[in-house]
């Protein structure tokens, strides 16, 4: 079951795919189509399409691909049901009430609620004598009471059933328990226990404050020191910040952006409530995303070791394509924020203010980083700095910000500004060279279906996999034929059984009279959408004429007639007989 399809239609129709998009990508016409950076993935070239016509988008750098709603789920970070419910009311349409078969919705919606419960049990059992060693261990790493309030930090406790009791008592079932990943089923089948024990707890909330997740940090040095709630229904790791909740309310567009929890809450409780952290995993696009609705700007503030640099270094580039300003924070002699603004007692929130007034852009950062490598004060030591600050620059887009670097580069060399533009325009041209080439590498093993993990049909039976992709985009564009189409070949002839599914299902929409891609960001995961959109993008005028339409018959019952090794093992006798008349009928 699914949103009713008159609504659905309407609600594309009112929401035009060129429009939508153009809210957040700026696009510029191309022949038929609209093309732009994609925002889904870091890009100098576009290479993201739109189609007005059929209302759909396609990436060739990426392989995302859908319709609006797609688009929308996957840039507002939403579900399906709150995207198309975002765009009805942008378009001013009602959602028709109880329309969808909300089991999965009330699943999540049990989730938040038990995630709820237990954040308030977490926070309780702190406070109560059972959780005195966490409320202790807090206390210690200088958390006041306020702020222990202001996170909503807990305590799990070491009985390994008190929550999953608790919950229950409050008429969760077991099963929405394990969903939320608050319990775990025993390996002998018998009931479920604690996912989190004798830990201080952390709660994870999103922007609309639903709590989706928990951390949990062990109060020794055993291993692992931080436990966080799997990937649920209501929580994606990878696409969620910590304390982006507090964050976005800070009134200032600039996030600092640490490496963990405790970093976030010493820095928050030092005046500074603009401070986020990834989960426990290295920055993804989504989250520099997910940064760019709130920010322009952010300040990269991770350990000062040598993990910390590293990381660094890989999060300036994903930042900088979402399109943030970046200035990074260099927490001096090994030290983790934290424990900075503690070593500062009194004076840490001053002591960190100065840093970040202190922090260079990530330009100034890479080139002073460089510098530290090179001994300028030789000639051969210059000429190396020189290469490699010039690959930094290449990599700025603005040519005014590029000429802002050169001109300063040149002051402290001393070599000539021209002459070093003269080899900075060379490693430019090269570099560019090569990111051009890799992107193409990239489509071209994407279209040949080298790399397709969800058509991976395609790459083992290629001859019958593009006929039966041609057949499906045709079927699409063409559902007048269908009738002619299905005459021609089942889709039990189908041998790649992705492009089976598509064909079944588009037959079936069809013959009811739907449009065939009506539904289909609902019906199909996000990656086959994607792949369906790929397929429709990539059609060219010249494979959809009536005759290339007869071409893939031919070739789909060709290629379902020959008989493989493997098959004729499974068949009768008679079958093999009948098998081989056909063949001998054929060549007659
Ligand atoms: P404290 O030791 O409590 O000050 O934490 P920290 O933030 O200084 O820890 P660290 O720099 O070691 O790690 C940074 C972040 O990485 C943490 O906040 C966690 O999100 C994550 N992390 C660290 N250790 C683990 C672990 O054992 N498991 C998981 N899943 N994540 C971890
Ligand atoms: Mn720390």
């Amino acid at each position: 079951m699914a949103f009713p399809e008159s609504f659905l239609q309407e609600l594309k129709m009112r929401n035009d795919i060129t429009e939508t998009v153009s809210s957040y990508v700026s696009l510029k016409r191309r022949g038929r189509n609209m093309v732009g950076l994609c925002p889904f993935h870091g890009e100098k070239t576009p290479s993201f399409n739109v189609y007005t016509e059929n209302g759909s988008f396609y990436c060739f750098g990426c392989g995302v691909g859908g319709d609006v709603i797609t688009f929308i789920m996957k840039i507002e970070n939403l579900d399906y049901v709150d995207a198309v419910k975002l765009l009805a009311q942008r378009a001013g349409m009602e959602v028709p009430e109880n329309s969808y078969d909300d089991s999965m919705n009330k699943l999540r919606s049990r989730i938040f609620e038990a995630n709820r419960e237990a954040a308030r049990f977490y926070y309780s059992t702190l406070l109560s004598p059972k959780g005195a060693s966490g409320l202790e261990y807090l206390h210690n790493r200088q958390l006041s009471d306020r702020t222990i309030r202001h996170f909503g930090l807990g305590f799990a406790d070491d009985d390994w059933t008190s929550l999953c009791t608790h919950l229950r008592g409050k008429g969760f079932k077991d099963s929405e328990i394990t969903a939320a990943n608050l319990g775990v089923k025993r390996r002998n089948g018998n009931g479920i226990y604690d996912r989190f024990t004798n830990r201080v707890m952390f709660p994870i909330i999103d922007l609309r404050g639903n709590v989706i997740a928990f951390g949990g940090r062990i109060m020794t040095d055993e291993k692992p020191k931080y436990l966080n709630t799997s990937d649920t229904p209501v929580f994606k790791k990878s696409a969620n910040l910590f304390s982006l909740n507090n964050a976005k309310n800070s009134g200032n567009r600039t996030l600092i952006l640490c490496e963990g929890y405790m970093d976030v809450i010493s820095v928050c409780q030092a005046g500074f409530t603009n401070a986020v952290a990834t989960l426990g995993t290295a920055l993804t696009v989504e989250q520099a995303v997910l940064m760019k609705r709130y920010a322009d700007e952010v300040i990269i503030c991770y350990d000062a070791d040598e993990a910390g640099q590293k990381a660094t270094a890989r999060a300036i580039p994903i930042l900088r394509n979402a399109g943030l300003l970046i200035r990074v924070l260099t927490v001096p002699r090994g030290k983790d924020p934290d424990e900075f603004i503690k070593s500062n007692g009194k004076d840490g929130p001053a002591a960190f203010r100065a840093l970040i007034d202190k922090s260079a852009n990530d330009v100034e950062y890479r080139l002073n980083k460089l510098k530290q490598q090179y001994n300028t004060e030789t000639t051969d030591g210059k000429i190396a700095y020189l290469e490699e600050a010039a690959k930094v620059i290449s990599g700025i887009s603005s040519p005014l910000e590029r000429d802002v670097y050169i001109s300063k580069i040149s002051n402290e060399t001393g070599v000539e500004k021209s002459s070093f533009n003269q080899q900075f325009k060379n490693i430019f041209k090269r570099s560019n060279r090569e990111a051009a080439k890799k992107q193409m590498n990239k489509i071209q093993a994407d279209l040949s279906g080298r790399s397709d993990k969800i058509n991976s049909d395609h790459y083992k039976k290629p001859r019958s996999s593009s006929a039966e992709e041609a057949l499906v985009v045709f079927l699409i564009n063409n559902p007048d034929l269908a009738p002619e189409i299905s005459d021609g070949v089942k889709p039990e002839q189908f041998q790649n059984s992705l492009m089976k599914r598509y064909y079944e299902y588009m037959l079936g929409r069809i013959e009811r009279g739907l449009d065939p891609l009506n539904n289909v960001t609902a019906d199909f995961t996000n990656d086959e959408a994607s792949k369906l959109y790929q397929l429709l993008s990539q059609s060219i005028p010249a494979a959809s004429t009536k005759e290339a339409m007869r071409e893939y018959i031919n070739v789909i019952n060709e290629e379902s007639k020959k008989l493989t090794a493997e098959n004729a093992a499974s068949l009768s006798d008679a079958e093999i007989q009948a098998y081989l008349d056909e063949i001998r009928k054929n060549k007659q």
